[in-house]
């Protein structure tokens, strides 16, 4: 359990170089096992979701080793393809290694796995995947025992909804499937567009990653020495990017890629920031003095993330005017938003939808972080605010940020941890 303690008010500023991204570097680390060989990973956040990967991959028999930013996997004494529940229930990405593991091994076990708590986050549309490829699924105690009988076979598999996390088990699944497999309505994220270039670097011959068809053509994949620097991450940028937009300053933030983002940018636009982008930079400058946005509605790719939605708000809550809020992607995102309001702010929500009135001012209040983006909105809130807030965290925002508080203050704000 950790404190963050942060006396709001001060302005940013400054230039950060932004981390890697989090939802890359975690599926991306589960392929390094489709094949046996030596992946040399640079660029990778220091995240507790990144350790506990590291863990799962040193379960399974790989030698990893951690210096800096790179991260070396050895997969060729990959030994094991069981997954022990205490180890899944930490991140709901996990659940990415069931395709790389079937790949690998032909068969796999592991139990349900863990993750925010953002509402009801079903796996069927995953298993649902691998069962098209030829796997077979069978729940006993509570674990999900994978095996492939017959083999993996290619197969078209249509998305009901273009889930990330899907579309990325089915791509390394596919790898090992003989034949085509073709992915309709398949999410089309970076980091998707990210683990295709993974994938070819291992020899695998994926093609479509940003479309909504993505196609694999499966086969052996040889024992490779691979090397890869992960994509900087987006949702990160958009937070210290919101979080000038709050308090006001004068931010750049370097090694990132702005379309990743650009509706986000659109939106803090809105709100009467002054944004400038150029290649890998992006400044922003506030006065603190924002302006309601038109409505947020977040959707998959290219929409507005649904992982920005609570960095938005928080960003909002001073805003003039009513600011306007629709979560298509998850249910249950606007917990958070409780934990706000001891904060001064003024915020209805009804279902899907939150409506924010904006305050002349908001205070420093006891608060608790939610989940990894709410706990990082109360932070953003609470810089923004007069006085003192002491954000209880059960480790949420150490999910997801590196070096937060450290960063926080380069930039000028007032903000510690314990
Ligand atoms: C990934 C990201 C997460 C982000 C989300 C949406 C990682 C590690 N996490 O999560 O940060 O918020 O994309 O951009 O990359 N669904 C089903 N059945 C399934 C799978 C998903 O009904 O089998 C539903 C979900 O409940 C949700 C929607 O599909 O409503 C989208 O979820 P999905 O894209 O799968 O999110 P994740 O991959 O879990």
């Amino acid at each position: 359990m950790s404190v963050w303690h942060i006396s709001g008010g001060r302005r940013l500023s400054g230039s950060l170089a932004v981390q890697g991204a989090k939802n890359a570097v975690l599926p991306i680390m589960a392929a390094s096992v489709l094949a046996p060989g030596q992946i040399e990973l640079l660029n990778v956040p220091e995240l507790r979701d990144v350790d506990t990967t590291v863990r799962i991959l040193r379960t399974l028999g790989c030698g990893v080793e951690r210096e800096g930013d790179a991260v070396n996997i050895d997969s060729r004494g990959l030994a094991r393809s069981e997954i022990p529940h205490s180890l899944m229930r930490e991140l709901r990405s996990s659940v990415i290694f069931l395709g790389a593991l079937l790949a690998r091994c032909g068969r796999a076990r592991l139990s349900m796995p863990g993750g925010c708590e953002l509402g009801p986050r079903p796996i069927d549309l995953h298993l649902m995947a691998l069962r098209a490829l030829g796997a077979r699924i069978d729940e006993r105690g509570g674990d999900l025992v994978c095996t492939t009988p017959e083999g993996l076979h290619g197969a078209d598999i249509a998305l009901p909804t273009p889930s990330v996390g899907a579309t990325e088990n089915a791509m390394l699944c596919a790898c090992a499937a003989e034949g085509e497999t073709v992915i309709t309505n398949a999410a089309r994220e970076p980091e998707i567009t990210e683990l295709q270039s993974f994938l070819r670097k291992l020899g695998a011959e994926v093609s479509g990653a940003g479309s909504a068809t993505v196609t694999v053509r499966g086969g052996p994949l040889s024992a490779r020495r691979v090397g890869h620097r992960i994509m900087p991450d987006r949702i990160v940028s958009a937070t210290y990017l919101a979080a000038c937009a709050a308090a006001g300053g004068d931010v750049e933030l370097r090694g990132v890629c702005p379309e990743h983002f650009s509706t986000v940018l659109r939106s803090l636009s809105e709100c009467g920031c002054d944004i400038m982008s150029k290649g890998a930079r992006v400044r922003l400058r506030s006065d603190g003095n924002l302006t309601a946005p038109m409505p947020v509605i977040t959707g998959p790719y290219p929409g507005f993330p649904t992982d920005a939605q609570p960095l938005m708000l928080a960003a909002c809550l001073r805003a003039k005017g009513t600011s306007v809020f629709v979560e298509n992607v998850f249910q249950n995102r606007f917990r958070f938003t409780e934990e706000l309001l001891r904060l001064g702010a003024r915020i209805h929500t009804e279902g899907r939808v939150a409506v924010v009135t904006g305050v002349q001012a908001l205070h420093g209040a006891p608060a608790v972080a939610t989940d990894l983006r709410g706990g990082a909105a109360l932070i953003i809130a609470a810089l923004s605010a007069e006085g003192r807030t002491e954000l209880l965290d059960s480790g949420h925002v150490a999910r997801g940020y590196e070096r937060f508080d450290e960063n926080l203050r380069a930039l000028g704000a007032d903000i510690s941890r314990t």
